[in-house]
C-alpha cells in the first residue's frame, strides 16, 4: 500500500517548550514512520532533529513515541495505519528533551555505569571456564537488548515521576542484575544492591517494559520477577509473591 498523502503531527521544540507541528507527506508502498520522517526532513523541515542509525531494528537509536506508543520509527510500518489517520510523532517522555524527536538518555548510561562488572570465579586447573549450556542459553535472551530504552521510556515508575529516577535503575538494568545473578560464572552477590541501590522494591511487575521491547524479551517473566524471588530468598515482598502467581496464570 502506497501513493497516498499522510498527515504526519512532529512534535518541535526544546527543553523551554515546544509543540505540534502538522505536515502533509507523500508515502510509498513498503514504507516505515523513519522513511516519512526523513522526507519531511528532506522537503519541508531541514532543521528536523531525529535521530537514527542502522535503519534495521538493530542499533537502538530512533525510538520515539508513535500516536503515544514508545516504538523504534524503522520497524513501525506505516501500514499499521489506515492512510487518514494522523501519525503523531512525540520524543520519549522520560528524559528530558534536547530537540524535537532528539532526547537526553544519559540517565540510562548513569545507570549503566553504578552496575559492578562481571565478577567470575577462578578459572579451573586448566585454565577454561566451563558452564552449562542450560546456563548460557537463560541469560541469551536478555543478551538481545539493543538499548533502545523503550522499556525505560514505558515504565510508570519514572515515566510520571522524575523523583524515583535516583533510586530506580529501570526494567533494562533490572534484566542486566538478573543476567549477571543466573550467570553461574559470576561469585558477586547482587540481591541485597538490586533492591537497596537499584530499586527492585519499585517494580510491581506491570509489565509494560516487555510488551514494548522490540527484541521481544521478557523482562518480567525471565528476568525480573526471578530476581525477585531470589531477593526474597531472605526478604519477604508480598508483590513478588502476587506477581509469580499473576505471571503463569
Ligand atoms: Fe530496548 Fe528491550 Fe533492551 Fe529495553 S530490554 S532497552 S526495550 S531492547
Ligand atoms: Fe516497570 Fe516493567 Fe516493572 S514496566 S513496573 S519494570 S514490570
Ligand atoms: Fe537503528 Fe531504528 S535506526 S533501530
Amino acid at each position: 500500500r502506497g501513493g497516498y498523502d499522510a498527515t504526519f503531527r512532529i512534535w518541535r521544540g526544546d527543553g523551554s517548550g515546544g509543540a505540534l507541528q502538522t505536515f502533509t507527506v507523500p508515502v510509498n508502498e513498503g514504507e516505515v514512520v523513519l522513511d516519512v520522517v526523513h522526507r519531511i526532513q528532506a522537503t519541508q523541515a531541514g532543521d528536523l532533529a531525529v535521530r537514527w542509525n542502522c535503519k534495521a531494528g538493530k542499533c537502538g537509536s530512533c525510538s520515539a513515541e508513535v500516536n503515544g506508543r514508545p516504538r523504534l520509527m524503522c520497524l513501525t510500518r506505516m501500514s499499521t495505519f489506515a492512510e487518514d489517520e494522523p501519525v503523531t510523532v512525540t520524543p520519549l517522555r522520560t528524559f528530558p528533551v534536547i530537540r524535537d524527536l532528539v532526547t537526553d538518555v544519559s540517565y540510562n548510561y548513569e545507570k549503566a555505569a553504578q552496575i559492578p562488572a562481571f565478577t567470575p570465579r577462578p578459572r579451573d586447573p586448566d585454565g577454561n571456564h566451563r558452564v552449562q549450556q542450560v546456563d548460557v542459553e537463560r541469560s541469551q535472551e536478555f543478551r538481545k537488548c539493543i538499548e533502545c530504552w523503550l522499556c525505560q521510556d514505558t515504565c510508570h515508575v519514572i515515566r510520571d515521576h522524575e523523583e524515583n529516577k535516583r533510586a530506580f535503575a529501570g526494567p533494562r538494568f533490572l534484566i542486566r542484575l538478573a543476567e549477571l545473578d543466573m550467570n553461574p560464572l559470576d561469585v558477586r552477590d547482587r540481591r541485597d544492591a538490586a533492591q537497596d541501590e537499584f530499586g527492585l522494591g519499585y517494580c510491581n511487575i506491570t509489565k509494560c517494559c516487555s510488551e514494548v521491547c522490540p527484541e521481544g524479551i521478557h523482562l518480567t517473566d525471565n528476568g525480573i520477577i526471578p530476581l525477585k524471588e531470589r531477593v526474597v530468598d531472605r526478604r519477604f515482598d508480598p508483590l513478588t509473591w502476587l506477581g509469580s502467581r499473576i505471571g503463569r496464570r
